[in-house]
């Protein structure tokens, strides 16, 4: 070699650094996470989430519309009961009239042949304690009665044509169990995006308000401690054995080593939360002039992306969508 070595070479106009990005970012790997609230006549704006809203049944159907037309590969649909609708078991998460099977159905129908809809799988939003399970007597988070819970919530679920659940509660077994009632009842077809690793975090704070939780205390005795990096890895051998179709690291931006970890494991498609509290930071400091909104955001994704994500779960989904195509 003559000279010393050059890799600005390759930065030096936008054609160049097109030609030789590793990494792209596509409307097709966004997910954008809905709310739709029970009773609801006009959306309702989540204060710690600026620009994102509980929707009612109506501005459901049409933000769905308007996420599929900018391109976006999927849309995940949490619901949010009215406050004396939970209840211990968290029973209206298997109403099929419950408010997140209603807007489920109402997806389905309205945008289910142009994108992937998904449900959330967790029992937190109805139960009248916050938990993603249901207690014992001692009030301890019990697992093995959690899965029949989870079973007949996937059940109502599949029923309203989703095409994948996202077991997000974090119970040993829930996916191998919800396999096992979905291809029971004949629902062979509907997938499971398993939340393989997902870490107690502070971070999830702002999505407490959004679907207006009932929890006090914390959910440290299931969710991961973020201290721990191989324990990911059991979790996701797991859930693959247990028959996951997709996994998924949860939140993203603190936890891009363990999603590096899982991609460079999976024999799944691999997704990454970009969750509430990360939302909010970059909005507040976008609000505040200190960061540059849409290079920020865009920055964010990328890198959930360079980190090994096919697909990434983000508010910005369908603003993010329409900057890039
Ligand atoms: C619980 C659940 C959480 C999120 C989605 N489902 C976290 C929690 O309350 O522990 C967080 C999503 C976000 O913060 O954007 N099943």
């Amino acid at each position: 070699m003559t000279g010393m070595d050059r890799p600005r070479r390759l930065r030096r106009t936008p054609a160049l650094r097109r030609l030789v990005a590793e990494t792209t970012l596509q409307p097709r790997q966004l997910i954008l996470p809905m709310f739709v609230a029970d009773g609801l006549a006009e959306p309702r704006e989540i204060s710690s989430m600026p620009g994102v809203q509980q929707h009612s049944m109506d501005s459901l159907r049409k933000a769905a519309v308007e996420a599929v037309a900018a391109g976006v590969g999927g849309l995940m649909l949490f619901g949010v009961p009215k406050a004396e609708d939970k209840d211990p078991l968290g029973s209206q998460a298997s109403d099929p009239e419950g408010i997140l099977n209603r807007g489920l159905r109402a997806l389905a129908h309205e945008v289910g042949d142009s994108t992937v809809v998904m449900a959330d799988t967790c029992l937190d939003e109805f139960t009248s304690h916050g938990h993603c399970g249901v207690l014992s007597p001692e009030g301890a988070v019990d697992n093995d009665a959690t899965l029949q819970r989870y079973v007949d919530m996937a059940l109502a679920q599949a029923e309203t044509g989703a095409d994948l659940l996202g077991t997000s509660g974090m119970m040993d077994g829930q996916v191998g169990a919800i396999r096992a009632g979905l291809d029971a009842a004949g629902y062979t077809d509907t997938g499971i995006l398993a939340y393989a690793a997902k870490y107690a975090s502070a971070f999830y704070g702002p999505f407490r308000e959004a679907v207006g939780s009932s929890l006090e205390g914390d959910r440290r005795t299931y969710q991961q401690d973020p201290a721990n990096r191989r324990e990911a890895v059991r979790e996701l051998e797991l859930d693959l054995a247990e028959g996951a179709d997709i996994v998924m690291v949860k939140p993203a931006m603190s936890y891009l080593d363990i999603l590096r970890d899982v991609a460079d494991r999976s024999t799944v498609p691999v997704a990454a939360y970009q969750i509430s509290g990360e939302y909010a930071m970059i909005t507040a400091a976008a609000q505040n002039g200190w960061i540059d909104r849409r290079g920020a955001i865009l920055e964010s994704l990328l890198g959930i992306r360079r980190a090994g994500a096919d697909m990434v779960l983000t508010y910005w989904a369908t603003e993010a969508a329409h900057w890039l195509s």
